[in-house]
């Protein structure tokens, strides 16, 4: 048999989604695969997958559908497709039809059995494995790779909110929270492995320990991690602007490595969208909660998520949603155009919006954000900000590249050497995406 198993493992998505590829790369390392990126040579791929939208979708059948050539020159090659898209009701027996020469399905439920379905391939079977409910125990031991100076780590999976434009509340079931107590221990383990940085995942951090007696709050937990030696810092995404609490704005501004950095979606600007997509929140509202956190922290970097072109936005919608853009100035801001999504009730709404329209649209929201993200970081010019440094440059090895505490990426010289620790920057060049600077002294 042969000894060294290659595997390629590929995310899709969001951090969830790479957070589970990990899980499933640290299961097949237990089965004696190491990690790859090169597809020719690969024993297994794994693609992890995610179905927030058709585009993204797209992009995976694509993937999917070029794995047939591989397989064709390597009988031996087993292929896994997991996750999001996998889940979705009634996805699996199109896919099969579709894509006969996967060799293992497996839901967004199924990830911990993976070595089973792994085992059950090799042996030549062809194998699907998609549960309708999560069992929580399961879920409790995950895995995030160590000896990396980031990690993710999930704090709780799943959401409630049942935005109406959204599948991840279908495809990843209801809310739970993972042990306080299970999450330090990770994070413990992280940090003497090396990790400094961690960034605390759940689809609505706010609402974590909901379910918890007696009351332990996401505010609780951030006070705890603030704690843990040699770790430098802690950010954590994503805040729900409906759960989020005064508690927590002033918890982030009393930790020492709490990072400020709030990533809080508003998706649209027009209380009319806001409340066809079940957010739960008006522009009002949104508005005193910056506010809140200005009042706390005010040089904290807010950053968001906007849909352009949900069912039924007018013009008159729209350019709310600049004006509110403009108002807050997002230092970065992840646009899209809305995406059918079946099974979700925004999906049956009549009135949906042409894709010119919705494209126009995107293009203009687009141009006021790249203003917003560059007189955001112009305003950084001069001052000096604590940075993290995480590597060489990857447009100039030479160089090194590092994030301040409210996300934003500074290329600068440096002495390799520093990498994972922190310096103090002064801003010297801003641009829409990256800043540069000088290193003042270590931070
Ligand atoms: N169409 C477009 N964007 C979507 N998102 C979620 N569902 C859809 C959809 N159907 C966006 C939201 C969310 C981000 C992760 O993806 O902005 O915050
Ligand atoms: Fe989707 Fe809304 Fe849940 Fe976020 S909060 S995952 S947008 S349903």
């Amino acid at each position: 048999m042969k000894k060294d198993k290659k595997v390629v493992t590929l995310a899709y998505g969001c951090q969830m989604s790479e957070r589970d590829a990990e899980t499933l790369t640290h299961i097949t390392r237990q089965e004696g695969y190491t990690s790859s990126d090169d597809l020719i040579n690969a024993d297994l791929v794994i693609i992890n997958t995610c179905c927030v939208r058709e585009s993204a979708e797209n992009k995976i059948l694509g993937k999917i559908g070029e794995l047939k050539k591989l397989k064709e020159d390597n009988p031996n090659l087993k292929i896994a497709i997991s996750g999001c898209m996998v889940q979705q009701p009634g996805a699996l027996e199109r896919l099969k039809k579709r894509a006969p020469h996967i060799d293992i399905w497996a839901g967004t439920h199924n990830l911990h059995d993976f070595s089973t379905l792994l085992h059950q391939a090799e042996q030549g079977e062809k194998v699907a494995e998609v549960w309708q409910e999560p069992k929580t125990t399961i879920e409790s031991t995950p895995q995030a790779e160590k000896g990396k100076l980031q990690a993710n780590v999930n704090i709780m999976y799943g959401c409630n909110n049942f935005c109406s434009y959204c599948i991840v509340p279908h495809v990843r079931g209801r809310e739970r929270s993972r042990k306080p107590e299970e999450i330090i221990n990770e994070i413990r383990d992280l940090v003497s492995s090396g990790c400094r940085e961690v960034t605390l995942l759940g689809q609505n951090v706010n609402s974590y320990g909901k379910e918890f007696t007696p009351t332990y709050d996401f505010a609780d937990l951030l006070q705890e991690v603030d704690q843990i030696p040699d770790l430098l810092r802690v950010r954590f995404i994503t805040s729900h602007p409906k759960d989020l609490s005064d508690k927590l704005i002033e918890t982030v501004a009393q930790g020492t490595k709490l990072c400020e950095h709030f990533h809080l979606p508003i998706q649209s600007g027009s209380n009319f969208i806001l409340e066809r997509m079940n957010r739960k929140y008006t522009r009002e509202y949104y508005l005193s909660r910056v506010d809140k956190i200005h009042e706390f922290l005010p040089e904290a970097s807010l950053t968001t998520d906007i849909i352009v072109g949900f069912p039924g936005e007018s013009e008159e919608d729209f350019e709310q949603t600049l004006e509110i853009m403009k108002l807050i100035r997002y230092s970065h801001a992840f646009t899209f155009m809305y995406s059918k999504r079946s099974g979700t009730l925004a999906a049956e709404l009549e009135d949906q919006i042409p894709l010119d329209v919705k494209k126009r649209r995107l293009q203009r929201l687009m141009s006021v954000q790249n203003q917003n993200s560059l007189e955001w970081r112009q305003k950084m010019l001069g001052k000096s900000y604590e940075v993290l440094v995480e590597g060489p440059s990857k447009t100039n090895p030479e160089r090194l590249v590092g994030r301040t505490r409210g996300n934003e990426l500074v290329v600068f010289d440096g002495n390799p050497d520093q990498i994972g620790s922190l310096v103090n920057i002064r801003i010297t060049e801003a641009g829409t995406w990256t800043l540069v600077g000088d290193i003042q002294t270590k931070a």
